[in-house]
């Protein structure tokens, strides 16, 4: 991963748009991520926020407008290419890989998992060996890193929910993302957990990675984050510091208020 400098912008939505039907769930978005920064997005329920992420991760093809990452123009590019780019979304962790366990969930969340393909164990089976032990140490390191060391031969159906978001990060960061999405990673998880879990993205920040997240928790969107986006059906009403945003009368009244 090349360490871009702070202020340059890694992630650039303009004027994008998505309907569902007569839905106008994205509507002319646009918006900017900071590399290297904890940015949170936050708005009231069905503003946009979940599909402006798909959108961005590509599970969505946009009406219209254009997404950067970088200098690459990702919108229309399937899920795996934006992956292999540099952009990761954290998922639910699929109902197929409950019955698997915490390291084989991780091999699987590997970019360009050479084990995958038939052809490369066929024809280049030193390699294959070689890249699966690779994966297979920085598997281990990410457990440690996320603290689910511990539970590495456990099965992904046997955790709580705290330690299954955990996991899901620790899956998205098998793909050595430099920009990680983050839809309520917090949500549901304990107190203690969600601190932890928060510290961790702290870390990794530092270590160069970028975070969008989208959170209702106030504690963790004010506390944790260095800009907080706020989308009202389905576009950007304002984008500062935590503390301008609480602050602004725009979105008091459209999500703070109650
Ligand atoms: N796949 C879909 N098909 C049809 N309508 C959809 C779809 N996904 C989202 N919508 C609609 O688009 C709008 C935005 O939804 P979205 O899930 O993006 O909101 P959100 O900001 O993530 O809300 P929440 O805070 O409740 O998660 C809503 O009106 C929702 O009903
Ligand atoms: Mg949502």
């Amino acid at each position: 991963m090349n360490a871009p400098l702070p202020e340059q912008r890694i992630l650039r939505v303009q004027r994008v748009r998505k309907s569902f039907g007569g839905i106008r769930a994205v509507d002319d978005c646009s918006l900017s991520i900071a590399a290297q920064s904890i940015t949170g997005l936050i708005g009231p329920n069905g503003a946009g926020k979940s599909t402006l992420f798909n959108l961005i991760a590509g599970l969505y093809r946009p009406d219209g407008g254009a997404i950067w990452l970088s200098d690459s123009r990702i919108d229309g590019l399937p899920p795996f290419e934006i992956v292999h780019l540099g952009l990761t979304k954290t998922w639910q962790i699929p109902h197929e890989l409950r019955n698997m366990t915490v390291l084989e969930n991780l091999m699987l969340g590997a970019k360009n998992n050479p084990g995958e393909h038939l052809l490369n164990i066929l024809v280049r089976p030193t390699v294959v060996r070689r890249e699966e032990r690779a994966w297979r140490t920085r598997a281990r390191e990410i457990l440690r890193l996320t603290q689910l060391d511990g539970l590495a031969d456990e099965y992904a159906k046997s955790l709580s929910g705290g330690q299954k978001k955990l996991l899901e990060l620790a899956r998205a960061l098998m793909t050595e993302p430099a920009v990680v999405l983050l839809d309520e990673p917090v949500a549901g998880v304990n107190l203690t957990l969600a601190a932890s879990l928060m510290d961790l993205i702290e870390r990794l920040r530092q270590a160069g990675r970028t975070f969008f997240l989208i959170e209702h928790d106030m504690n963790v969107v004010m506390n944790r984050c260095d800009r907080v986006i706020v989308m009202h059906q389905g576009r950007t009403i304002a984008d500062g510091t935590p503390a301008s945003v609480k602050a602004n009368p725009a979105v008091i009244d459209s999500y703070l208020g109650g």
